[in-house]
Order: structure tokens, then sequence, then C-alpha cells
């Protein structure tokens, strides 16, 4: 990965929230006043949907949460990867402006029976939204406690009704070649994840279309995208346009760049090296002293038998 061990996160970089947030709503109030200035009231509906932030009505909190204090919400949306942007943590907030959010479709298809295109607004109304607080690991060494708002990628794989030979799934994000990151090639694009069919299937991974209550903002992943709590933050691919059923393992971006230092699994494990360096510990962003970092990420209990027998070097 391009990763640069990011220990200190600048104060200065970040935008405070409510100059943000009244920089946002200015841009809001132009949009929404042009929209409705043309009299289009469908187009206006899809438009509330659209803009990141936008709230998403009373949740439900899901048992499934974690306890810890959150990371806040300005650390949440200021310090993020997202190489369709930038390689760097701040600009992804400054550049997700020039994300084009609608019209957005998923696509769910491969080995299933019902293999389908979904318009995003017509995927958000179809599955009920909860709260999930999960921690979130970086293979960079830092990690957030995030009140997601998605729903379990099962729901949406359910409806497809996966056939025998769909062993894992292949996640893939938009290529957009107006994005800066994009169109330097920073990597290989689209941005490519995959997971085991059993893993895709448990309880715990979920599809997030919001945090703190809601619409994901652009550099956050928005309109929808995958979260893996129990795996380093890369797994989660953000931006997601298809979801496919397959039976090979799929090959992941990082895995692609750099098999040296990338697998399949990205099982969060304090006992195994990056090659680089230590995954013994973690900065939890907004605190002062490293944590020791949980196998699994804490989630052990819930998901450590899907891998029983499994060389655990492998499950990097
Ligand atoms: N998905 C896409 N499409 N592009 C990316 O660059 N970065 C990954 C992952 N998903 C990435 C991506 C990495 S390295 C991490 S740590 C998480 O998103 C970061 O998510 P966050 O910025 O919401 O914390």
């Amino acid at each position: 990965m391009l990763i640069k061990r990011p220990d200190d996160l600048k104060a200065s970089e970040i935008t405070p929230r409510p100059l943000y947030l009244g920089r946002r709503k200015l841009l809001v109030g132009a949009a929404a006043a042009a929209a409705s200035a043309l009299l289009l009231p469908d187009l206006l509906g899809r438009g509330r949907l659209a803009r990141a932030g936008s709230p998403l009505g009373p949740l439900k909190k899901s048992p499934l949460s974690a306890s810890e204090a959150l990371t806040g919400h300005k650390d949440i949306l200021h310090y993020n990867n997202f190489y369709e942007l930038a390689t760097d943590k701040e600009s992804p907030a400054k550049l997700a402006h020039l994300m084009h959010l609608r019209p957005w479709t998923v696509r769910v298809e491969g080995a299933c029976g019902k293999p389908r295109t979904w318009d995003i607004d017509e995927l958000l109304k179809a599955f009920p939204l909860e709260e999930r607080i999960y921690r979130l690991r970086c293979v960079e060494g830092w990690s957030m406690v995030i009140p997601w708002v998605g729903f379990p990628l099962r729901a949406l794989l359910d409806r497809a009704e996966p056939t025998s030979q769909a062993k894992h799934v292949e996640l893939t994000s938009f290529d957009d070649p107006r994005l800066p990151g994009t169109q330097a090639r920073v990597i290989d694009f689209p941005y490519v994840e995959g997971l085991r069919m059993d893993e895709a299937m448990h309880p715990l991974t979920i599809l997030s279309v919001g945090l703190y209550g809601e619409t994901l903002a652009g550099q956050n992943g928005a309109p929808i995208r995958l979260v893996v709590p129990w795996k380093y933050g890369f797994k989660s691919a953000k931006s997601i346009v298809r979801i496919r059923l397959v039976e090979e393992q799929p090959v992941n971006t990082w895995q692609r760049m750099n098999p040296r230092e990338y697998g399949f699994y990205a099982n969060v494990n304090p006992a195994i090296d990056h090659p680089r360096w230590s995954q013994a510990k973690e900065r939890r962003i907004g605190e002062l002293f490293r944590r020791k970092t949980l196998p699994f990420n804490g989630y052990a209990d819930q998901v450590a038998a899907l891998y029983a027998g499994l060389d655990p070097r492998k499950l990097y």
C-alpha cells in the first residue's frame, strides 16, 4: 500500500465542523433552490438522498454494536483513505464534491438465480437500516469507532438467490476518470475487494449507506460501501457499483499491487507483523496513547470459528 505511517493527525488541517457545515448548507441550499426552480420534484427527491450528510431518520441501534466511545464526527470525515480522490488523508474531504453520486446503480450478478441492477434510491428503501457501532482498524496502525448506518450484506445477496457455485463475493468500486486519483492511476482501478461466501453472509458484515445518522459523505464511500469489522480497513471497499458472486477466490487490489505485503483474508491479527511494521498496537484517532490491538479487532468470539484449521499466517 502507498502507506505512510500516519502518526499525527494535524488539527490545523481539519476544517472545523461549524465552518464545514456552514459551507455545506450554502452549497446544498443553492442546489435545492436551482432544482425547485426547475419544478422537478422527482429529481429533487433524488437529490435529497444524493446529498452527503442528509438525515436518515430514526434508527434502531443494533445489539451487535460496540459500546466504546465514538470517534468524533469531524475526524471520521477528515481522515480518510480514498485513492480515487487522493493519496493523503486530508484531501479526500476537500475533493469529495467532485464525485457524481446520482444516478448510481449497484449490479448484483454472477452465480445467482436473480441478478439485478439496483438503483441506489430503490436499494435504500428496500432494506431496513440500523445503526452499527464498529471498531475500524486500518493496516497502517490507526483505528476509529464509527456509528455506521447500514444493513447486512446478506440481505442483498439473499435477494439474488446465490447458486451452489457462489463460493466468494467480489465487490468492485466505481471507476470515474474525472476524479484526480483515478485519473492519475495512483493504483490499479477499479478498486476490488473479495470475501469468502461465509464471511459475506456473516451477520457482522454490512453495507453501509451512512454514519452518525446521516447519508455517507463522498470521502467515506458514498453512496454505499462495505464494512467488515474484523478485517483491516482496506477490505471495506467504498462507492460500490458491482457485487459479483463467483466460484474462485477474487484477487483484491492490494494483493494484486503488492502480494508480498497483502493477502486475501486481512483479518486483524496483532501477533502477525506487517512486513514493514508491527501490528501489535494501534492509535485510536483522538487518543494520545497507543492501545493493544485485539485479535480479529475484538470480534474473535463471533468470527474465529470461521477460520478453524487455517494457518494464521495465511489469514493476513
Ligand atoms: N475503497 C476504495 N474504493 N478506494 C480506497 O482507496 N481505501 C481503503 C478502504 N476502502 C479505499 C477503499 C482503506 S485503505 C481504508 S483504511 C478504508 O477504506 C478507509 O475508510 P474511511 O476513510 O471511511 O475510514
